[in-house]
């Protein structure tokens, strides 16, 4: 089976590692790839936005399963174009996909289909929500969370627990700092208690979770600093113990799915669901995204030792229930190498080194924004590379994934240094 991965961050690379693993895989593209995917897939110059493009490179290769990474051309509606130009998708329908593109949209399907949440309003102008902003911190609210409804790159989210802050935000996004994504905004309750990642496959007929996992959304150690896309991941979490997970299959999967059939909504992918795992155990729901999440596809892809090509085609193709996912034991972590300045502005062409080094530690260096220039791979994103390693334990794998990390630098580099910490202190 030919494939063609879309994207060329580190949870493209984490599937093309995979599948290039999977008995039965033929050629892998990758479309446009980074330079780390270039050692396992072949790299195709087509940008992830030129769905025409993509649809013509498929037919004319002979690709037999597009799998989309990104959630932007996922909404533009690539798996649509493919699908009608005969390619099979692992990926979900541009309408489907606006579960994760409109969190407005997002809110009304968790809200019609009761899946518990965090309550919310959504606003179009900025007066009324600005009353409503002060009105919910005049009745107590220790923050509100603001949301832009529309996709803006991770940095539509602030969660303010100062009146000022939210008003300051909410004016942003009315302003038209995310563009059209921002002309709608939701003000939301903020939920407390401890965050983990449930990234689950469906083809519509059948909801199947993969093992949990659990990011690290701020910049610095101990979650301090602003968010960014995700600096490291562990998995499991043990936050998700078989009582949360039971609740989570039972109160936000199953109906889920019944949402999707209901609606008519063709997902054949994954669903990742942001989850709260509240005080008293309860899991909530804080947003849904219609792709694997990065890093937590890394670790998670560490820890798969079945045929992950067979799932993924067998997902596009409405038979996820006859797919076998195989798990191992072992825990797995990934530390993600980012740019100096990340997630604000940094500079890149930074020539990389002891790549090589790590890789000898035994770990798995997932390339996320690397580039090749004059025969070197220098370092071409925010997020660089994912270091990742798996152990028996969670503290083992730490240990080894950190083994790597330290072989590897490059002009500006940094790291969180507690990747796992939290899943530590549950094990105590
Ligand atoms: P989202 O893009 O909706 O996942 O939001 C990004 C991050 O903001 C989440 O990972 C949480 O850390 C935080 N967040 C979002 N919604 C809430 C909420 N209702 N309560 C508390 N934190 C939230
Ligand atoms: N790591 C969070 C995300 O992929 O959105």
């Amino acid at each position: 089976m030919n494939v063609l991965v879309v994207g060329s961050g580190g949870r493209e690379h984490a599937l093309v590692w995979q599948l290039k693993r999977s008995p039965g895989i033929g050629h892998i593209w990758c479309a446009p790839g980074n330079a780390g995917i270039a050692a396992d897939a072949e790299c195709v110059n087509i940008d992830v936005d030129e769905l025409e493009k993509l649809a013509d490179f498929a037919v004319a290769n002979h690709v037999d399963l597009a799998v989309i990474g990104p959630e932007a051309p996922l909404c533009a509606g690539v798996a649509d174009v493919l699908r009608s130009r005969g390619v099979a998708v692992f990926g979900p329908s541009g309408a489907a996909a606006r579960l994760e593109g409109s969190k407005d949209f997002a809110k009304n399907f968790m809200l019609k289909y009761k899946i518990p949440t965090a309550r919310a309003a959504t606003f179009t102008d900025a007066a009324t929500a600005a009353e409503y902003v002060k009105g919910e911190f005049a009745s107590g609210a220790p923050a509100v969370v603001i949301k832009a409804d529309g996709l803006a790159a991770g940095k539509g989210v602030l969660v303010a627990e100062k009146e000022a802050d939210a008003l300051a935000f909410l004016a942003e996004c009315f302003e038209g700092a995310f563009g059209a994504a921002g002309a709608r905004v939701l003000v939301e309750e903020c939920l407390f208690g401890e965050e983990a990642s449930i990234l689950a496959l469906t083809d519509g007929k059948t909801i199947v979770p993969l093992v949990s996992s659990q990011d690290h959304k701020r910049v610095f150690d101990d979650d301090k600093g602003p968010n960014t896309g995700g600096m490291g991941a562990y998995s499991p979490a043990p936050v998700v113990t078989d009582e949360v997970m039971k609740r989570i299959n039972e109160e936000i999967l199953q109906p889920f799915l019944h949402g999707i059939q209901a609606e008519k909504l063709d997902f054949r992918g994954v669903i990742f669901v942001g989850i709260m795992v509240t005080g008293d155990g309860a899991p909530k729901v804080l947003e849904f995204n219609v792709r694997f999440g990065d890093p937590e596809i890394q670790p998670v892809m560490r820890r798969f030792e079945g045929n992950w090509l067979d799932v993924l085609a067998k997902v596009a193709d409405g038979r996820l229930s006859e797919a076998e996912l195989v798990w191992s034991k072992d825990a797995a972590v990934s530390v993600v190498i980012a740019s100096g300045g990340y997630p604000g502005s940094y500079a890149k062409g930074f020539e990389i080194s002891g790549l090589e080094d790590a890789a000898a530690t035994g770990a798995v260096v997932f390339h996320a924004g690397t580039a090749r220039k004059n025969g070197k791979i220098v370092s071409a994103g925010g997020r660089v590379l994912g270091v990742s390693a798996r152990g028996a334990s969670i503290a083992e794998a730490i240990a080894n994934a950190y083994a790597g990390v330290e072989k590897i630098s490059f002009e500006g580099s940094f790291f969180r240094h507690d990747i796992g910490a939290k899943a530590l202190k549950h094990l105590k």
